[in-house]
């Protein structure tokens, strides 16, 4: 592998994960964003994302100096490949707003030399890249499509052992110089810009679609006496299906799934083209909240608008601190609509994002047991393995007669049931 000089715009989860493991494989490594501050505290060698193996990466470019960072493209004219990492939200329509990007790329059609490559790592629909490229090309720049696929709190690790490289492009040049700074040895496929770029919103898709009948069928089990641990075990060993995603749960969140399913929806609707399947799996997961709340109603020994909850978990998932888009959060705010009072505990609480904890009117308590204190009901959202090792018999004093419902099929069943607590799983035969 070539060193070559390489370049990031944007340092969120993707694009400080990209830099910092370019960097660790010795090319020389420019960071930009636009946030003065956080370009000042990652020269200090300090992340401000929660993704294990990041500092330590961080640390070692900085002290070998083959990672920089800056709070403008400027620096970007003698980089010879140059990674687009910033964000492409959801606007009302569900479109992708692609004015980051846009304003990404026309600063750097003014900076980068001719010859340099830039790759757009943003989940973008699909056109964009070659629009892109027809936008830098006077100025002998080539424009290609990355998708990422890396998983918050697994990012490290995804970006050293990606499944594929996906590398959009019809410039052979262009790809080798993708493929050659990525450099490993994963299956790489080289394709064109439009399905390089719809093959990243095809994934997340059906990776949505995918949790989205587990939770269906969990709701079937939970009414005809079978237990979807037992369901998905069996459809999982057959080897067109695979074991993974096929958990059930309070429903997907965070950053990209539901942000990708309503850009999907929007390229498929613009094409005149229907995509039910994605369309049911969003509204399946939309009703997650009411499925909770009636399962709740059920459970409960009080009224829901008179109940006191206690929410294990508020992360979109285990393992992060990112809060973006959690279902604990949606099913928090629901059940406060609801009249019910909600405390939440996480393992990250520190971390996470205090407006959007009180904008969904979750009361943080960080301690477990004072959170459990006088709870009518403890509800388990966040599969955090540390849940497993509470101490049950301690809780069952703060919250004597509380009923745990627990949507990831996280404890142990008869410790709980041990501990004098009533255990509702998720899909299972004395389940909801
Ligand atoms: C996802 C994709 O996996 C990744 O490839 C892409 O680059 C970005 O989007 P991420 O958002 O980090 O990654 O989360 P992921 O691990 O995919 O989980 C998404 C949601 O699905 C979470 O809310 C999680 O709790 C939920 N989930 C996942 C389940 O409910 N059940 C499962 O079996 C798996």
């Amino acid at each position: 592998m070539t060193a070559v000089r390489a370049g990031v715009v944007g340092a969120g989860y993707v694009g400080l994960t990209t830099a910092v493991c370019l960097a660790e494989r010795g090319h020389h490594t420019v960071c930009v964003d636009v946030d003065p501050d956080r370009v000042e505290q990652l020269r200090n060698g300090v992340a401000h994302i929660d993704e294990p193996g990041l500092p330590e990466l961080l640390r070692q470019g900085l002290a070998g100096g083959t990672l920089e960072f800056a709070s403008h493209c400027a620096g970007l004219d003698d980089r010879d490949v140059v990674f687009v990492c910033v964000p492409t939200p959801s606007g009302p329509d569900g479109s992708a707003d692609l004015s980051a990007v846009d304003n990404v790329v026309d600063e750097l059609a003014g900076v980068l030399a001719a010859g340099a490559v830039l790759v757009l790592k943003s989940t973008v629909p699909v056109g964009t890249t070659r629009r892109v490229g027809e936008r830098v090309r006077s100025a002998g720049i080539r424009a290609v499509s990355n998708p990422e696929f890396l998983r918050e709190s697994h990012a490290v690790y995804d970006f050293r052992n990606p499944d594929r490289i996906v590398v959009g492009t019809e410039d052979a040049d262009a790809a080798a110089v993708v493929t050659g700074v990525l450099g490993n040895h994963a299956q790489t496929f080289v394709m064109n810009p439009e399905s390089a770029e719809l093959s990243k919103y095809a994934s997340n898709a059906f990776l949505a679609v995918k949790i989205s009948y587990a939770n269906s069928l969990a709701r079937l089990c939970g009414t005809v006496g079978a237990d979807i641990t037992d369901v998905t075990r069996s459809m999982g060993a057959d080897v067109r299906i695979g074991p993974h995603f096929l958990a059930p749960g309070p429903g997907w969140g965070g950053s990209c799934l539901p942000k990708d399913t309503a850009a999907i929806l929007h390229t498929g609707r613009r094409a005149c083209v229907a995509l039910p399947e994605i369309e049911s799996a969003r509204r399946t997961n939309a009703a997650q909240p009411d499925h909770i709340a009636a399962a709740l109603r059920r459970a409960l020994r009080v009224p829901l608008h008179r109940a006191r909850l206690t929410a294990l978990g508020l992360t979109f998932k285990a393992g992060t601190s990112d809060v973006r888009d959690s279902p604990a959060l949606t099913i928090g705010a629901a059940l406060s609509r609801a009249g019910a009072t909600v405390t939440g505990y996480d393992p990250r609480l520190g971390a996470l994002d205090q407006s959007r904890l009180r904008a969904a009117a979750v009361t943080p308590v960080d301690d477990p047991y004072l959170a459990a204190k006088d709870a009518d009901a403890i509800v388990v959202l966040t599969e955090w393995p540390e849940f497993r090792e509470l101490d049950w018999t301690a809780i069952a004093e703060q919250a004597p007669g509380a009923v745990v419902l627990d949507t990831r099929n996280l404890l142990d069943a008869a410790a709980l049931a041990d501990a004098g607590l009533r255990y509702v799983g998720n899909g299972t035969r004395s389940g909801y």
